[in-house]
């Protein structure tokens, strides 16, 4: 029997990644060499920027620009509901205070008035997201943090390779996040990188990664750090995903679009907001339903489509709205109404770059035998 199963995302690796992981292997040297410099190289490159951190993992990433911009705690940054919890975690971990602001519905992206009306004299951040690598208002943010003299961390785990007014992702602000998780446009397995114009920041953030090491000798340690090292095999499989960018971003690009004209003519539901298809990074592929639809509908939905093989999630349940995030900061439900109308109402549906034309039709026929199940 073939199986009918279209799995959510699935990691593009080709012979070249394979040769590459073994060559690290025969090689001898495991960490600290030439291929986390040339991985690191390429990808600051990618987001114009002079230097670029490999870390284990953007959470990693995220929480060295905390650490390396002096934010601490008390300190408010502004920051997103609608994105993955290491957006805020990375906050928590150094008892700084997030503050949401609710999402603009036509991009899900930070809306720039309101984070423009939430800064206070106790705001040392923002902390904007490119949710499913949008990059617009990005520019906006930037403005914003300049004008307020605010340090701004670009959040760019989902966004490799979008482009913006003619500005790569990871060039906005102080500094930029991606990560490599392997649902991401390139992977690592886990990884993630930092990229910054500022030799302090840079400088400081390798230092931390490798346990406050500074260059000189190595059981010398100037100040508080931590193991958030890449190793050699995950850098050397980065390097060849990371030539393959391009040819990557187009093949999702293309599936987009499949997906796009599948679903056109489903009346029921909104297609991803990306302002402008072509220059986005499409990292995932979420819908949203209808508002007449409740939340409830939405995960019956989702347990229908499961049924029939196809994968799934909700993108995102709020961050505020985490238990541990509702005792910590006291947060509750109806406090960001934008992001929760939307949230309640999302699914991610199967996304990668090998997803061929008769898994998105097998798809979008689900997706239509479920919604007429829900109505
Ligand atoms: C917006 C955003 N921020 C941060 C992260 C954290 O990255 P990692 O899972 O590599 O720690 C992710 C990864 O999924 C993400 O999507």
């Amino acid at each position: 029997m073939v199986d009918a199963s279209v799995p959510l995302s699935a990691p593009d690796i080709t012979p070249q990644e394979l040769q590459a992981v073994l060559a690290v292997l025969g090689s001898g040297r495991l960490s600290i060499g030439p291929r986390i410099q040339a991985f690191e190289a390429a990808v600051a490159a990618r987001a114009g920027r002079k230097h670029g951190i490999g870390v284990n993992s953007g959470t990693s990433g995220l929480h060295l620009c905390v650490r390396a911009l002096g934010i601490g705690e008390g300190d408010e940054v502004i920051t997103t509901p609608f994105s993955f919890v290491a957006t805020t975690n990375c906050l928590l971990f150094e008892r700084a205070r997030p503050v949401f602001v609710d999402i603009d519905p036509q991009s899900y992206n930070l809306d720039p008035s309101a984070l423009e009306a939430a800064v206070t004299g106790r705001t040392k951040a923002i902390l904007p997201v490119e949710v499913f690598g949008n990059p617009v208002h990005f520019d906006r943010y930037e403005q914003i943090a300049r004008r307020h003299n605010l340090a701004m961390i670009e959040d760019c785990c989902e966004a490799l390779g979008a482009v913006l007014g003619g500005r790569p992702a990871g060039s906005f602000g102080d500094c930029g996040v991606f990560a490599f998780y392997p649902n991401k446009q390139i992977t690592t397995g886990e990884g993630g990188l930092v990229v910054t114009d500022d030799d302090r920041l840079a400088d400081l953030c390798r230092s931390m990664r490798n346990q406050g090491r500074d260059t000189s000798a190595w059981l010398s340690h100037a100040r508080l750090g931590y193991n958030y090292r890449l190793s050699e095999l995950h850098a050397a499989l980065g390097e060849v995903q990371v030539r393959r960018l391009d040819e990557l971003l187009a093949r999702r690009r293309a599936v987009a679009a499949l997906y796009d004209q599948a679903l056109s003519n489903i009346k029921d539901i909104h297609l991803p907001p990306m302002h402008d298809r072509a220059t986005a990074s499409w990292f995932v592929y979420v819908i949203r339903l209808a508002d007449r639809f409740s939340q409830a509908d939405r995960d019956a939905v989702m347990d229908r489509l499961k049924k029939a093989g196809v994968g799934c999630n909700p993108y995102f349940v709020p961050i505020h709205l985490q238990p541990f995030v509702m005792e910590l900061l006291g947060t509750r439900a109806g406090q960001f109404p934008v992001t929760e109308r939307i949230a309640a109402r999302t699914i991610a549906l199967p996304f990668f770059a090998g997803l061929t034309e008769a898994q998105v039709r097998t798809v979008a026929q689900a997706l239509k035998s479920a919604l007429a199940a829900a109505s």
